[in-house]
Parts: structure tokens; sequence; C-alpha cells
């Protein structure tokens, strides 16, 4: 797959919804339904990162729920590619980008949101034909203020801030002409997983769907 054509894909999930769910789950069996909760509050493109041992096990829980498209975070090395891709994922995210990473992304057919913190991580990403990128650590590399200056001279790269987004600091991404969507892990906090309240759950996800941009 051509960084091109993974473009166009991730640039298609990042328009499903303005908020994509960053889940860290370590039990897999609450991962169907927690799953269930998100794409019925109105967030059908979910990100299980790759830090937990159960990861794997629940993007393939997720990979048959209805109405959802699962993709893998935290990617860091090809062996993740290829693990992300045999489970069932249908899009990898990366924090940062390495030319082995993007590499393996492009020969598994994994479409990639590579992550981009400066000009120079958004133009070395460009120049091998990624337009879509994730914003990462968004809030600490300087928030929507960073991305809105990033945006002036390389407006061709389209970018999902992640890392402290908040629904109270959402809009300022949101209302950016470079920003597709914003990745965010409050919309399933782990005390709300830990006592299985799915309607909580479904609840943040609806008022988080219901973000404009
Ligand atoms: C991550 O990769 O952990 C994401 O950046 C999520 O960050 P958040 O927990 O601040 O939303």
């Amino acid at each position: 797959m051509t960084p091109q054509n993974a473009s166009k894909l991730t640039e298609d999930i990042c328009r499903l919804a303005p908020v994509v769910p960053v889940l860290v789950i370590d039990d897999a069996s609450i991962a169907e339904p927690l799953a269930r909760a998100l794409v019925a509050g109105g967030l059908p493109a979910l990100e299980v990162t790759l830090r937990t041992p159960a990861a794997l096990d629940a993007i393939r829980a997720m990979a048959g729920v209805e109405g959802g498209t699962v993709g893998a975070g935290t990617l860091l090395t090809p062996e993740d590619v290829k693990a992300a891709k045999a489970a069932g994922a249908r899009f990898g995210v990366s924090p940062g980008a390495t030319d082995r990473l993007l590499q393996a992304c492009e020969d598994e057919e994994l479409p990639l949101l590579p992550g981009a913190a400066t000009a120079s991580e958004a133009m070395r990403l460009y120049e091998r034909g990624y337009s879509v990128q994730k914003f990462f650590p968004a809030e600490a590399a300087g928030g929507a203020a960073a991305l809105k200056a990033i945006g002036a001279p390389i407006p061709q790269v389209r970018f999902c801030p992640t890392g402290g987004v908040t629904l109270q600091n959402a809009p300022g991404y949101l209302s950016l002409g470079n920003t597709l969507c914003v990745g965010g892990s409050w919309v399933a906090p782990a005390g709300l997983i830990a006592a299985r309240d799915w309607a909580g759950i479904e609840a943040l996800a609806r008022e988080a769907a219901a973000l404009s941009r």
C-alpha cells in the first residue's frame, strides 16, 4: 500500500466522527461490550493501544462488532504491525515514525496514522506521502496554538491531535482547518471500564460525537 493510499484511508477513518477513543484494555472480555457502547454512542473508529497483554485479543473481539472500525495504537516495531494486522486491525496509529515502521505498514497493507510533533517530522512524513498524521503529544507539544502554527506553512497535512485532549480543549483543535478529528482516552475512563458501566461510556461517547468540527 502506498503512503498516499494509506492517507486516503486514514482520512476516511478520521472523518467518521470528531473523536477516536484511545483504549487501554487489560481484560479482553470487556472489549466487545466496550466497543458496542462506543459505537452506539456515535464513535465508530476505535484505537486499541498495544500496551497491554490483552490488546491483541481485544482487537480480535472488537473486529466483529458491527459498525465499528478497529485499529491498533502504539505501533512501535514491524512485529507490532504484523501482529496488529493478523488480529484484524483495519488501521494503525504510532506515536512517532521510523523508516522500518512505515515500511512494515506499507508492506503489510495496514493504513497508518503516523505520529509527528514538529514541522520537520510532519515534513519528513509528507515527503514520503503521508498527508494525514497524528499530532502527538498534542497538549505537551504546544496544543492547538502549535498545530495552527504548523498548519500555516504546511496546510497540505491534516492531523488527528492526541495526547492530553479532553472534552474541554477538543473544540480548540476541531475548529482548525488542519484537524480532521481528535484522539483521546477520556471517553473510556478506567473507572467506568472497571465498573462495566457501558451506559456511562455510551453517554460520554454521545457527548464527544456531538462536538462540532
Ligand atoms: C495515547 O497514545 O496514550 C494517547 O495520546 C492518549 O492520550 P490521552 O490519554 O491523554 O487521551
